[in-house]
């Protein structure tokens, strides 16, 4: 058969990518296809941007050419990453160019919320998503030290006429905090309503640029500052985290019906259960369940939303937190591999919620009422 586009797209009608049942033209996974000598390039769109993924499609397009054409075919793919186009179905005020805006929260406090934001960031960017981090907790911000960032402020940039901070970048990851601006050492007695404006502030005028994900960390607690957070930007959905032990179950508890308050109406996309057990790395096996024994598990099968991940403690997760290189950057071992898998199951539930539920406008709130 003579290699040209016709025939080319004629033969790609018999490929199909599980889990579509449709061939790659159908399902629009083929955007278009050219041919320069025994070469083709092929424009294709994917929702999996990880290099494992691309490998397997290119083998599978290759192998598939070659024996339908010739042997010396050569096959290149040019990739778009498919995101659900979430503007268009926003009747909030969308912040430009971010597509899925997640809040980290918990009830209780140092559960671990900011080192589970910060992991989640990094692994969301080494799988290939572009990501945003903002550093909500104007009480006790941490991301400066976590990203390695201490003492550096971002530099204004001017966008489309107007003046925008420009977030700091680290590990692929762009940040911005109120830390940075805030002395350390510097104690700031902060009002609900300053406070709540300048997250608005931290938010609405940085420049995001494209954005698959903003990770929001929020202060502990269920108060004014988080009612403003979902008041003020349309959240995709918001993470719990609790450690096992009663007292913080109970503040997850009411983390979950926040959100799930008529007026507000977040969805919750997971529970991740934190300190889920500790194991020396002398004797692996040997686990002690020092919060309790699937606390969060259980809560979240109670509530009847996903649980996340369990996570133990690992004294390198703590020491790379506290040495601004997150233990997520560490190459293959237990507790990294645990945040990409914390990663592709959010991008996952991401997905899932996007395709079956309306997108969460900004929500005005009269009241506190049902959030407990
Ligand atoms: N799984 C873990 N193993 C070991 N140490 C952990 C783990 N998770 C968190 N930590 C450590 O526990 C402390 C509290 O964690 P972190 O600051 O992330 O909690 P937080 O919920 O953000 O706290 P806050 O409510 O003050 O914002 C930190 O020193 C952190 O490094
Ligand atoms: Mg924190």
């Amino acid at each position: 058969m003579e290699l040209n586009k016709k025939n080319i797209e004629e033969t790609l009608r018999g490929v199909i990518i599980p889990p579509s049942k449709e061939n790659v033209l159908d399902s629009k996974t083929v955007l278009n296809t050219q041919v320069f000598g025994n070469e083709v390039i092929i424009d294709i769109e994917i929702s999996n941007p990880t290099l494992q993924h691309k490998k397997k499609l290119e083998k599978t397009f290759t192998s598939y050419l070659k024996s339908n054409f010739d042997s010396n075919v050569i096959v290149k793919l040019n990739y778009t990453i498919k995101t659900i186009e979430k503007e268009n179905k926003i009747k909030g005020n969308p912040i430009p160019g971010v597509r899925n805006i997640i809040a980290v929260s918990s009830g209780k406090g140092g559960v671990g919320k900011s080192t589970i934001a910060a992991n989640l960031s990094v692994a969301l960017s080494k799988l290939g998503y572009k990501v945003g981090l903002v550093d909500a907790d104007i009480y006790g911000p941490s991301m400066p030290i976590m990203f390695d960032l201490v003492g550096e402020s971002p530099k204004a940039v001017e966008v489309d006429g107007k003046k925008k901070m420009k977030p700091l970048e680290n590990y692929g990851v762009k940040m911005v905090s109120m830390g940075f601006f805030t002395q350390a050492n510097q104690a700031i007695v902060w009002r609900g309503p300053m406070a709540s404006k300048a997250l608005n502030q931290l938010i609405w005028d940085s420049h995001w640029d494209e954005l698959d994900y903003l990770i929001v960390d929020l202060p502990p607690g269920t108060g004014d500052i988080h009612l403003s957070l979902v008041q003020a930007i349309p959240l995709t959905g918001a993470i719990v985290v609790s450690t096992p032990q009663e007292i913080a179950l109970a503040d997850a508890r009411k983390g979950v019906s926040m959100f799930n308050m008529d007026s507000i109406d977040v969805p919750v996309i997971g529970i991740i259960e934190n300190m889920s057990f500790f194991a020396p790395i002398e004797s692996p096996s040997n686990k002690y369940y020092i919060f309790g024994k699937d606390g969060a598990k259980n809560l979240a099968e109670k509530l009847g939303v996903n649980l996340l991940a369990q996570i133990p403690i690992v004294q390198s997760l703590r020491e790379a937190s506290d040495a601004g290189h997150p233990a997520v950057l560490q190459s293959n071992t237990e507790i990294s591999n645990s945040f990409i898998n914390l990663a592709e199951k959010v991008v996952k539930v991401v997905d899932e919620r996007n395709l079956s539920l309306p997108s969460t406008k900004s929500v005005e709130i009269t009241n506190m009422k049902g959030c407990s």
